[in-house]
Parts: C-alpha cells; sequence; structure tokens
C-alpha cells in the first residue's frame, strides 16, 4: 500500500521535509502547491510524476491524497487546514499553527469533531534524549525549568513582521514552549516582557521584538521561564534547549542531546536517530493505521 501525500507551500522547508519522504517505504509525493502555478509546477518538476496546483482546494479536488503537509509562513494558515478538514483528509501543520489564539482553537475544534488525524511538527519530542528525559522524570520531583533560544534572525521577509510571524517567540521559541508542556506538564499562567534592542536599527522593516522572557506557571505547581533573543552575529554561540531543576539534578535538553546532571556524575545521552523521520512516521502510521479501520 503506498500514501499518497501533497504539500503546501514549496520553500526550504518542503524540499527538506520531501528528501526524508523519498527514503521512507510506502509513500509517494504527489502534489505541489504554491503562491504561483510557475512555482508550484517547478517544484513537481522534481518529484517523478507529481503536479504542481496554484490553490490548495484545487490540488485537493484534483488528487486522492492520503495526507498532506502545510509548510507555509505562519500569516498563510486557515484556508489550507479548512479546505482539508472539509474534504476530511489528514494533515501535518508545520509550527507554529497561527498568529493568534482564535484560529487554531476553531480549527481544533473542527479537527476534534471530526476525529481526523493531524500532528503538528515539534520535533523535539520525537527526540530520543527527550524520551530519556520523560523515563528519568519519573523517579525525580520538578522544581523549575529554564528554557533559550538565543541565535540570529532569519533574513526571509516575513520573519520580521509581526503579521508575518508572529515574533521570534511563537516561530521559534514555540519549540521549546512544546519541549516544556511535554516534560514537565500544562501551563496555567503566562507573564511576559519583550524589547526591540539592536534588529530594527540594523535591518529594513523589522516590527518584531529581538529580546523578550515569558514566565509560566505550571498546573503542578512548577515554574518556569523562557527567553529568547535573535540580535545574535552571524556564526556566534547560541542556545537552544530547555534545563529541568530537580531533586535529583538538573536535565539539560538541547537539540543534540540530553546531559543529566545527578549527584556525583553527568551522564549524556547523545540523539541517534532523526526525530523528523521519527515525526513522519509517528503521522504516516496513524494516517495507514486509520485508513484500514475506516476501509
Ligand atoms: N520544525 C522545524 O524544525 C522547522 C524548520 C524550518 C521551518 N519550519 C517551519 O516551516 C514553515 C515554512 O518554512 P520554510 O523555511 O519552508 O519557509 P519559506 O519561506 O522557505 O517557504 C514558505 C513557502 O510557503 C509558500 N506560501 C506562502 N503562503 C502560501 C499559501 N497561502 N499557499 C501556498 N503556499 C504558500 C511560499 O510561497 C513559500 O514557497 C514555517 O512556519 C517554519 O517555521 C519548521
Amino acid at each position: 500500500m503506498t500514501l499518497k501525500v501533497g504539500f503546501v507551500g514549496t520553500g526550504g522547508f518542503t524540499k527538506f521535509h520531501c528528501n526524508l519522504l523519498a527514503k521512507m517505504e510506502g509513500v509517494q509525493v504527489r502534489a505541489f502547491c504554491a503562491t504561483s502555478l510557475d512555482k508550484a509546477e517547478r517544484a513537481a518538476a522534481e518529484w517523478n510524476g507529481a503536479k504542481g496546483y496554484d490553490s490548495a482546494a484545487t490540488m485537493l479536488d484534483a488528487e486522492a491524497l492520503d495526507a498532506v503537509y502545510i509548510c507555509v509562513p505562519p500569516m498563510a494558515h486557515g484556508e489550507i487546514e479548512e479546505a482539508l478538514i472539509a474534504r476530511n483528509i489528514p494533515f501535518l501543520v508545520e509550527k507554529p499553527i497561527g498568529l493568534d489564539m482564535e484560529q487554531p482553537v476553531k480549527l481544533l475544534k473542527e479537527i476534534q469533531a471530526k476525529r481526523l488525524i493531524t500532528s503538528v511538527g515539534y520535533h523535539f519530542r520525537y527526540m530520543d534524549s527527550t524520551q530519556r528525559a520523560l523515563e528519568l522524570l519519573k523517579q525525580r520531583k520538578i522544581g523549575m525549568g529554564l528554557g533559550y533560544w538565543m541565535g540570529g534572525m532569519p533574513l526571509v521577509s516575513w520573519w520580521r513582521k509581526q503579521d508575518g510571524s508572529g515574533g521570534q517567540f511563537i516561530e521559534q521559541t514555540s519549540h521549546i514552549v512544546d519541549l516544556l508542556r511535554y516534560t514537565m506538564g500544562e501551563v496555567e499562567e503566562v507573564y511576559a516582557a519583550y524589547a526591540n534592542r539592536v534588529m530594527h536599527e540594523d535591518h529594513e522593516g523589522v516590527g518584531i521584538p529581538d529580546v523578550g522572557t515569558v514566565t509560566f506557571k505550571l498546573a503542578s505547581g512548577a515554574v518556569a521561564t523562557i527567553s529568547n533573543t535573535c540580535i545574535l552575529p552571524p556564526h556566534s554561540q547560541g542556545k537552544i534547549g530547555l534545563h529541568i531543576y530537580t531533586d535529583g539534578g538538573t536535565l539539560e535538553l538541547t537539540n543534540e542531546c540530553l546531559r543529566d546532571l545527578a549527584p556525583s556524575t553527568v551522564m549524556e545521552y547523545k540523539n541517534t536517530a532523526n526525530p523528523y523521520v521519527r515525526e513522519h512516521e509517528a503521522f504516516l502510521t496513524a494516517v495507514t493505521d486509520r485508513r484500514y479501520v475506516r476501509d
């Protein structure tokens, strides 16, 4: 059985996902939708037999797709998901899922009402190191967490606009929010402080804050902060991850490994599997299994 998949968006991350899917058994990339037919056809030309479309609805009506990947900038969400939900087609949406609360909450209600299979591209939860941290946390009491996304500014045009990306915290740092919720539990209260310090002076059209800190109160009683900046110059050392402080020591999660700073020992667990492959496998297995049930 081969799953036929389509992509909405033909940018850098669509290529990244397609290259991973090309190495997987039982998946065929069949269609691409872009903001112009020309762009979509250029993307499709790289995939044997794939077709290009300039609207998601046209693509979905023309192709019998089993699943769709949505890889568009944050401001472009809404209509695409609605078109998929209306046709009962499972989808994986790249993070972030929107710019505000209203639209994602509305989509969630519709997805739940239809019991549609969906997934979001928050890949930190698929890392070996995160799974190992979950095991270790079963024996420990969490006190607090400190999260980071300290780096530079991606230079694509939509990223620097509040109504394009939603700002760094939504566009990038929400990866760490997902990691925090996955390892430390649900959040009940949030406070934040942001500022524009550097990037609006150095680059044209920057409307997003370039530094910020968010404080969380969790349902468990634990507290956490997640800070971010995009002011660091290219090639400088940044920091991405979450440190969890427990009664058994500190767990340091990064995008490469877990460091367990237990009393008198430091253990390091490196990621071996590719978390993006795991993300695809989890989503596509769910689609396949549900299809068996439905048929
Ligand atoms: N999970 C991760 O690790 C990760 C990494 C990189 C990017 N991403 C996310 O993937 C998304 C896309 O990123 P990218 O790097 O591919 O961006 P990009 O700017 O390279 O490409 C975006 C594409 O979407 C297209 N597009 C915009 N609006 C559209 C619409 N309404 N219909 C169809 N196509 C539309 C654009 O023409 C462009 O081809 C972003 O939300 C980004 O945050 C996730």
